[in-house]
């Protein structure tokens, strides 16, 4: 049993003034705040300056009906996780049917008995108040994740750093083991490093503050200097990484740093799911409004029926690297999808077991 408080805000919308009367006297009996509206309009201009917990709305009114009333709530950014019960004269499935379209989350047919309408309140307030505290428990964890993640990043930088400049240092006078040793720390810092980056892209990602800094990119010239890059790691593993493109492509409006953030994890997988001697290609080409970019492998493919887990946080398939020193968490491609999402582009894959993988995306034009 939930005990209503008199902070629990409820606003009643229906033109007939009875029927407002009688469900405000019962609601008040419960200890909640009711506040009256016989139109939809004037119901929708006070929730905008004080939203309530709940609103129970009527269809049939002059002017704007509660489907409209309830569309409109659900179309504003603050007032539309606000639960709506509808209590109608409608008793048509139709009706109902498209009440719980237009947003609803209940529907009392009249003539009502209070009892009901007051034990769907109940419900509903409480899956709202439990709602509320899944997010802010949720954005708190963002917050821990996204200070750990921070934290961590500078003392592991100076751990790769430090290891890195030994090793070359200290070369001549290392033994094998040693020079292994040495090799282990800045291969485990190196993806420590990494995992750190990507668990902080997603705390930022999730915690909604993800933003993109746009301006007009020579998409060639960019794709050319990542996979040069690129080049040296694949060599080392004899995986050349070709080029296609045509002479000219028109500007495209992206964020340079997220786009290449974009290619090295798609290089990546390339280099790490597919075994030494195959090609990487690397497409790029315009088509109406876009460039489409696509790097493709002739790697073992990933089955079909895993596709779906790829996209998804820690999304990892039956699918492992080709070489044991390689390891894998699962985040790049979630990464990826939400560095696409931030620039309107879309990404998907087209993928043949036994044949190779090309994660394909696209990159809207300099408007
Ligand atoms: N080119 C590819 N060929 C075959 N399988 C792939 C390819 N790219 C990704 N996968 C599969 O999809 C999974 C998810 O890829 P994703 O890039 O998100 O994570 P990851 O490579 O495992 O780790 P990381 O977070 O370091 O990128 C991989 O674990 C792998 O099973
Ligand atoms: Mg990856």
């Amino acid at each position: 049993m939930t005990m209503a408080s008199e902070s629990t805000n409820i606003m009643v919308v229906d033109d007939t003034p009875a029927n407002l009367k009688l469900l405000q006297e019962m609601l008040q009996a419960k200890g909640y705040l009711v506040l009256t509206f016989l139109c939809g309009a004037t119901a929708l201009k006070a929730a905008a300056k004080n939203p309530p917990d709940l609103i129970l709305l009527d269809i049939n009114m002059p002017e704007m009906n509660g489907f409209e009333v309830c569309e409109r709530l659900k179309a504003d950014e603050v007032l539309k996780d606000i639960p709506v019960i509808f209590i109608s004269a409608l008793t048509e499935t139709a009706d109902k049917v498209k009440a719980f379209a237009a947003g609803g989350v209940d529907y009392v047919t009249k003539p009502f008995q209070f009892e009901d309408v007051n034990a769907r309140v109940e419900i509903h307030l409480r899956l709202r108040r439990q709602q509320l505290e899944l997010r802010s428990l949720n954005e708190l964890k963002n917050h821990f994740l996204g200070m750990a993640a921070h934290d961590l990043r500078n003392p592991l930088g100076w751990i790769m750093g430090y290891s890195e400049f030994l090793a070359i240092e200290l070369k001549p006078s290392l033994t094998k083991t040693q020079a292994e040793f040495f090799d282990i720390i800045v291969t485990s810092s190196k993806f420590m490093l990494g995992l750190v980056n990507d668990l902080l892209d997603i705390s930022t990602i999730e915690s909604g503050y993800f933003s993109i800094n746009r301006q007009p990119v020579d998409i060639t010239v960019l794709i050319k200097r990542i996979v040069e890059i690129n080049r040296v790691l694949a060599s080392k593993t004899n995986k050349p990484i070709i080029i296609s493109c045509p002479e000219q492509l028109p500007q495209v409006y992206a964020d340079i740093h997220r786009i290449e953030q974009v290619i090295n994890n798609l290089l990546s997988n390339a280099m790490k799911y597919s075994q030494p001697g195959t090609d990487i290609t690397v497409r790029l080409r315009h088509e109406n409004n876009e460039v489409i970019i696509s790097v493709a492998d002739q790697g073992p493919g990933i089955p079909e029926k895993e596709q779906r887990k790829l996209f998804q946080a820690f999304g990892k398939t039956s699918v492992q690297p080709t070489s044991k020193k390689e390891r894998s968490t699962g985040l790049g491609l979630l990464i990826v999808k939400k560095i696409m999402e931030a620039h309107e582009g879309r990404i998907w894959l087209l993928s043949e077991p036994g044949k190779g993988t090309e994660f394909i995306f696209s990159l809207p034009l300099m408007p």
